[in-house]
């Protein structure tokens, strides 16, 4: 057990020390996300400064008449903590990206996380919806893995080039690459193509940004659609997905819309829970193999245990007749008496039946069971010729009893298999 966890610790120090990921920091809420009241996130293991945290509504508004008052929010810091309102209404979800200067999505993505009831809700103003500055738009409102797809936006509210994020809750982050941007006269706009590279069933936000910030697009949140001809051939080992084991972000309540990779798992408090990404699902993975070694091995040795058990024969066949009668052989095992002709009248056909007894009884015997199948069939005709055969009562395997009238129940045995237990 010991040695196993010791294997583990070093597998775990190997991981941390490769250049795995580019999650060089961690991040987590410090305090449960709860309507109209401060949102607060911590860095730590380092990082490059200035970081910046994505705000991303997601999941639909909590209100029934449609309204949604939730806005994206991106806010810049440099020092390790940021703390800020978010204003989000009670029961509604939302993603968090947290980035540093070494690029986008560098520092993980939360699962979708919830906003927990309270009730201050003097921050919500319900009355009408907001709108973003301009629309980010999907051809077919579908993206489909493998399959080129147009995202596009109308160049009169767009403030210089729009870019855009992939988000993918408590997976990976990363800027929809935009290359060959045209504009048609179809109703599209201006756009480009983007060929997804995530598989299908991943759940995609692709939020809008332009000059004057991030979100001012509005995001947008699809399911990432089967490919019907089975093209994969866009994916690989490095393609943008949910990770498995804790998203980033610590502990923190989810939505129980089911989408959320569950973050139940996820140990807050300490620095360990906030590991996120591909070190995790490796991990994970690891100790689960190293785990499955161990109880393999257990039950190996467990059954080797076992094993030094004699084996029963007597057990296999008989089943349970043995206890009920533990005195008594199993009927294979019953002794037959064994005729020993008299060697010393040539009369009643050896009919001289005599158990066996101990040697000393019956120092020489006339034949053997086959010499008295045969003799009898010569007997008229020639006179048997016998031969002196010794028996021999074997007790080395257990001592036989003598005494066998006063004991009824004792019966004399030629060396079994059950009399050679000690
Ligand atoms: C919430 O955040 C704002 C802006 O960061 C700050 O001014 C305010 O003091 C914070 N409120 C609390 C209660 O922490
Ligand atoms: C929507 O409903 C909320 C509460 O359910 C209410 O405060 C708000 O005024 C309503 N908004 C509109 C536009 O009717
Ligand atoms: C975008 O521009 C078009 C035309 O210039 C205008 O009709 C539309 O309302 C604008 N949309 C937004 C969200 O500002
Ligand atoms: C715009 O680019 C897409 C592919 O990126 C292409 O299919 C389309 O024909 C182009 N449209 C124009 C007007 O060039
Ligand atoms: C938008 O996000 C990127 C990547 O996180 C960040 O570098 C940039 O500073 C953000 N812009 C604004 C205006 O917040
Ligand atoms: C994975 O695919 C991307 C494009 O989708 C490509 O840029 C990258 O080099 C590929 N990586 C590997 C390891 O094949």
């Amino acid at each position: 057990m010991t040695e196993i966890a010791r294997l583990a610790l070093k597998v775990l120090l190997l991981l941390d020390l490769l250049p795995f990921g580019a999650l060089a920091y961690t991040w987590s809420f410090q305090s449960t996300p709860t309507q109209c009241s401060n949102l607060s996130i911590a860095i730590s293991g380092g990082g490059t400064p200035p970081f910046n945290v994505l705000i991303i509504p997601s999941g639909s508004t909590p209100f029934s008449n449609g309204t949604e008052v939730r806005r994206i929010i991106s806010k810049e810091f440099s020092t390790s903590s940021i703390s800020f309102p978010i204003n989000y209404p009670e029961n509604s979800q939302f993603v968090a990206v947290v980035s540093d200067a070494t690029g986008f999505g560098s520092g993980g993505t939360s699962a979708e996380a919830e906003v927990e009831t309270s009730s201050d809700s003097s921050c919500i103003d319900a009355s009408q919806s907001v709108t973003p500055d301009w629309f980010l738009s999907i051809e077919n409102q579908a993206i489909v893995q493998c399959t080129p797809a147009r995202i596009f936006w109308n160049p009169s509210n767009v403030t210089g080039t729009p870019t855009f994020f992939g988000i993918i809750p408590g997976g990976d982050s990363f800027i929809i690459p935009e290359v060959g941007i045209n504009t048609t006269t179809d109703g599209t706009g201006t756009g480009f193509s983007w060929t997804p590279n995530i598989r299908e069933g991943t759940i995609l936000n692709i939020v809008g940004n332009d000059n004057r910030g991030n979100g001012t697009g509005g995001s947008s949140s699809v399911t990432v659609s089967q490919n019907l001809q089975n093209d994969n051939s866009c994916l690989n080992s490095t393609s943008p997905s949910s990770t498995a084991g804790s998203p980033a972000g610590g502990s923190y309540p989810t939505s129980t819309s089911g989408a959320s990779t569950g973050s139940s798992s996820s140990s807050g408090g300490t620095n360990v829970g906030a590991i996120v990404g591909g070190v995790v699902g490796g991990v994970v993975g690891l100790l689960a193999l190293l785990l499955l070694l161990y109880f393999i091995r257990r039950r190996t040795r467990q059954n080797a245990k076992n094993n030094e058990k004699p084996v029963d024969l007597l057990q296999a066949d008989e089943g349970d007749e043995r206890p009920n009668r533990p005195a008594q052989l199993p009927e294979y095992y019953q002794p037959d008496p064994f005729i020993v002709p008299d060697p010393t009248s040539g009369d009643e056909s050896g009919s001289s039946a005599a158990p066996f007894s101990s040697s000393s009884e019956r120092p020489t015997s006339s034949a053997s069971t086959h010499d008295a199948t045969s003799s009898s069939a010569r007997k008229s005709a020639v006179p048997r010729t016998l031969r002196p055969v010794n028996i021999v009562q074997h007790d080395d395997a257990g001592a036989a009893s003598t005494t066998k009238e006063e004991e009824p129940e004792t019966i004399e045995l030629p060396p079994a298999y059950t009399n050679i237990r000690k």
